[in-house]
């Protein structure tokens, strides 16, 4: 467990070496993280330099923070993030969020790499998320589980407003100014790393998952407990197999190529929505 001072001591560092204070937060997924390339007036901070920082030991995750400006807006992003997978506990894999909330930044937006569940998503499509399904929180793998720092936030957090409704607008709007098709749906958080079985798909979809995953479910449970407002966006990187014996298998390669397409049309959306909020 880590204590408060521990998040104050990663906050130390990185306030040594910015001048630019942070107000929103971006988390790049698997394959996206191109998308903080075009981050101006920046600082880069490795991971390995900042005490207490999880690692990402994944391909397709750099591991480092650039803060700087996007659409004149103060933002830090994080290129890669540490999954529960990799065999980091719930708090280590939030610990990133609790830092950039003491940081100031109030909104935080994520991305994540998904399978989609719903028959009607292909790959290279963006769905904002407007709920989600925390399949492993129910099983007991949930950040705010231990004693409950008041200075975080309230030991019991409400979930009905979870995807800031003034940002999704913001999203769609955005979207439709681009052309680009934006799904909205619901995404289901387990823990990895296998990708599912057919029957796990089948059984997800019958719950009223669109979009399957490995992480941020647990990122925005702690934003939303700091009051946060929070967005979030999946990349549709490949579709779901729902039958056993199919020609093909989903692996980590084809979430990669498809994060190609997906950092251009994903960048579009974001760069709109900040300039909205500048
Ligand atoms: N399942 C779980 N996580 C994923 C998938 C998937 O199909 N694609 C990308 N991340």
């Amino acid at each position: 467990m880590y204590t408060y001072a521990d998040y104050q001591q990663a906050v130390a560092v990185i306030q040594s070496k910015i001048t630019i204070q942070p107000t929103v937060g971006l988390v790049l997924g698997s394959g996206l993280g191109a998308l903080a390339d075009t981050i101006t007036e920046r600082v880069v901070i490795p991971y390995e330099t900042l005490p207490g920082w999880p690692q990402s030991t994944v391909p397709g995750h750099s591991g480092q923070l650039v803060i700087g400006r996007l659409e004149g807006v103060p933002v830090l992003a994080q290129q890669g993030r540490a999954h529960f997978y990799e065999g980091y506990t719930m708090q280590q894999v939030t610990f990133p969020i609790r830092v950039m909330y003491l940081l100031g930044v109030n909104t935080l937006i994520l991305t994540n790499a998904a399978g989609g569940l719903n028959r009607s998503y292909r790959v290279g499509d963006l769905m904002l998320l407007n709920d989600h399904i925390n399949l492993i929180g129910m099983a007991g793998m949930n950040p705010l589980v231990g004693l409950n720092d008041e200075r975080f936030g309230p030991r019991f957090v409400g979930m009905g407003h979870t995807y800031d409704a003034g940002l999704r607008e913001m999203a769609r709007h955005v979207a439709a100014e681009h052309k680009l098709p934006l799904h909205e749906g619901v995404y289901l958080c387990l823990s990895g790393p296998n990708f599912e079985t057919p029957a796990e798909v089948r059984m997800l979809r019958a719950w009223g998952a669109d979009a399957v995953g490995m992480s941020t479910v647990h990122e925005v449970l702690v934003a939303r407990h700091a009051g946060m407002r929070v967005m979030a966006f999946s990349g549709i990187t490949n579709e779901a197999i729902d039958v056993v014996d199919a020609p093909v298998e989903t692996n980590h390669e084809e979430v990669l190529d498809a994060g190609k397409v997906l950092v251009p049309r994903l960048t579009a959306v974001l760069r709109g929505v900040l300039k909205a909020l500048a």
